[in-house]
């Protein structure tokens, strides 16, 4: 089968990530992989935080900060469960999307475009061998979370791609068939 439809038909999401992360010259192949997402109108609504080592310790911070400063019925074991997040990966990589202003292209497109850039992220990791899961849950399009990350009123984190070297046994690929998602016009 080609080398590149293998990679897409053969990704899955893995959970249970450790170290060896990535290298930097391989992070970079990652980025320019994103940065090759479709963009209506070029607007690069696109950008992102790469969070290892203390980094991770900074964003279990801000998660627990943002819990107790604005969700009601916070329990001490929800709180720990936040607090233990971000350690779920020796590396994540934060989706941030900035709502550009142009005629032509609303928000929604923009937030879409980072999507993709997001699934290219997922599926240049696993063409060099790591695993990764895009992760949301209530720490994603949260405007207190782009206060505490510093961002601006118009910046949405729209994910977070927990990233790392998988361990354990991969999960089976789901079969699928075709016929049920389709419909032909013509
Ligand atoms: C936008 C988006 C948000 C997601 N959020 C979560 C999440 O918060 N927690 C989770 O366990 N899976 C989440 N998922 C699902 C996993 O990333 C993954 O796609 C799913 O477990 C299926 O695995 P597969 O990619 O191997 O088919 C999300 C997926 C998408 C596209």
């Amino acid at each position: 089968m080609n080398k590149a439809l293998k990679n897409i038909l053969e990704r899955n999401s893995h959970r249970n990530l450790t170290d060896p992360i990535p290298s930097k010259d391989e992070m970079e192949q990652v980025y320019q992989a994103a940065l090759r997402a479709p963009d209506h109108a070029w607007v690069r609504p696109s950008s992102f935080i790469q969070v290892s080592g203390e980094g991770l310790k900074k964003l279990s911070d801000i998660f627990v900060e943002v819990a107790e400063e604005s969700f009601e019925n916070l329990t001490d074991d929800i709180l720990e469960k936040y607090r233990n997040a971000p350690f779920r990966a020796p590396l994540i990589v934060v989706l941030v999307s900035t709502k550009k202003d142009h005629p032509k292209v609303p928000g929604i497109e923009q937030i879409i475009s980072t999507g993709t850039a997001g699934q290219n992220i997922m599926l240049a990791l696993n063409a060099l061998g790591y695993g990764a899961i895009w992760r949301t849950g209530r720490f994603a399009f949260n405007e207190k979370i782009s206060e505490k990350f510093g961002l601006s009123n118009k910046q949405t984190v729209i994910g977070y791609i927990y990233i790392g070297t998988p361990k354990g046994k991969k999960k089976s690929l789901p079969e699928m068939n075709t016929d049920d998602y389709i419909s032909v016009w013509g």
